[in-house]
């Protein structure tokens, strides 16, 4: 690792700062320079996994990775969108954007919020957009709400449209699980969109109240090692959705509006009213973790930040035996971070693949990644890629 500060060598990437390569490939597009640049920022979640949709809570954290949206307003309706991970341009008019759907691939994230604003009777200007971004696809960082976030921030300042930042996360989502049609929860566009620098976002995914606790790991000589698995997706969409379906099935069976209601001290009660044992596995995965959030959140209330670490690692045994949502690279990764040092590891995001972070000494950083990665090749699996390991 040469600089830690800087995203790792992951996937080798375009050259050029992210803000510049948005502007010189809007000029390069369109032959004049953009009206401004709007970026959002990649995301990790500390803890709270699966919990967002069933109205718990989140304690998501932002990356020094950004997707960066160069725009410019465009007569007669029409959108047409460039980015730099792509080949061809994506262009739509207001026919496009008049029911979901209608443009498909990565287009639809950004149709998708345009439907989204017009929907909720907002004006939105036609424009034409650039889009460089340093957040990996398909990483588990959130590279979609990425998008999400820096394109509406930029729709919504072309058009004049007055939208406070707390009602921005929903109309992103609607875009997401309406337009394109994925049933993801509410906290990957509002950890995008409403995270601090230097703190994580304490969301309750019901009320959408926030608290933004400091999460100061320099101060206290720490980091967050963030690895992306390379575990390639094995069927995330389906198992996503069908693990949010289980959810709400139980939450039917125990009469509860969502299984946020169910109080940590009443599990073993709620447990014994399902019969089904994958059910009640399910139950006590999204109960626990949202224990495990409001715990962790005391601790850095608390300025004990080095002992969130069980937290971290019961919560991915949850995942990997209660949500059964993790793959082997995932739990290699998370043991080798364990037995290297760190106080606490998990799998972060959706899973079924993406990344692991791990709460170490900042000064453990290569020590455990080196430890990752000889877990790796004794079982033949790909070399995992450390995207970085210091927070802003
Ligand atoms: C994905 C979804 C989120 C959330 C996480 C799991 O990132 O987009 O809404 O459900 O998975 O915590």
């Amino acid at each position: 690792m040469t600089d830690p500060a800087r995203p790792g060598p992951a996937r080798p990437g375009p050259a050029g700062e992210v803000t510049d390569r948005a502007a010189a490939g809007f000029l390069h597009r369109y032959g004049e320079p953009p009206a401004g640049r709007w970026a959002a920022p990649g995301r990790a979640n500390l803890i709270g996994e699966h919990t967002d949709y069933n109205d718990g809570f989140v304690l998501p954290f932002t990356l020094p990775l950004r997707t960066v949206v160069a725009a410019a307003p465009q007569d007669g309706g029409r959108w047409t969108v460039w980015s730099e991970l792509s080949d061809s341009p994506v262009e739509f008019g207001v026919a496009e954007v008049t029911a979901p759907g209608r443009v498909t691939g990565w287009g639809a994230y950004v149709a998708g919020v345009v439907w989204a604003l017009r929907d909720a009777g907002h004006h939105v200007p036609g424009a034409r957009l650039a889009i460089a971004s340093d957040v990996p696809v398909g990483s588990g960082l959130s590279s979609s709400a990425a998008l999400e976030g820096a394109v509406l921030a930029a729709l919504v300042d072309l058009g004049g449209v007055d939208l406070p930042a707390e009602r921005r996360p929903r109309l992103a989502q609607r875009a997401e699980n309406a337009y394109v049609g994925v049933p993801t929860g509410i906290m990957d566009q509002s950890a995008v969109i409403r995270c601090r620098p230097g703190h994580a976002l304490f969301l309750d995914c019901r009320t959408e109240s926030v608290e933004h606790i400091p999460f100061d790991l320099a101060a206290a000589g720490l980091a967050v090692l963030v690895i992306d698995s390379r575990a390639p997706h094995r069927h995330a969409g389906g198992e996503y959705a069908s693990r949010r379906t289980s959810c709400e099935q139980a939450a039917e069976l125990l009469g509860v509006a969502a299984l946020r209601d169910v109080p940590a001290a009443g599990l073993d009660e709620a447990l014994a009213r399902l019969d089904d044992d994958e059910t009640r596995r399910r139950v006590r995965h999204v109960v626990t973790e949202d224990q495990r959030v409001l715990d962790t959140v005391e601790l850095l209330r608390a300025g004990r930040i080095r002992d969130i670490g069980p937290l971290l690692t019961a919560s991915h045994a949850s995942m990997r035996d209660d949500f059964e949502i993790t793959v082997p690279e995932i739990d290699t990764a998370v043991e080798a971070a364990l037995s290297a040092g760190a106080y606490g590891a998990r799998m972060t995001g959706g899973g079924f693949g993406g990344c692991v972070l791990a709460l170490i000494d900042a000064d453990r950083a290569d020590a455990v990644t080196a430890a990752i990665t000889t877990a790796y090749a004794a079982r033949n699996f790909p070399t995992p890629t450390p995207t970085f390991h210091r927070l802003p």
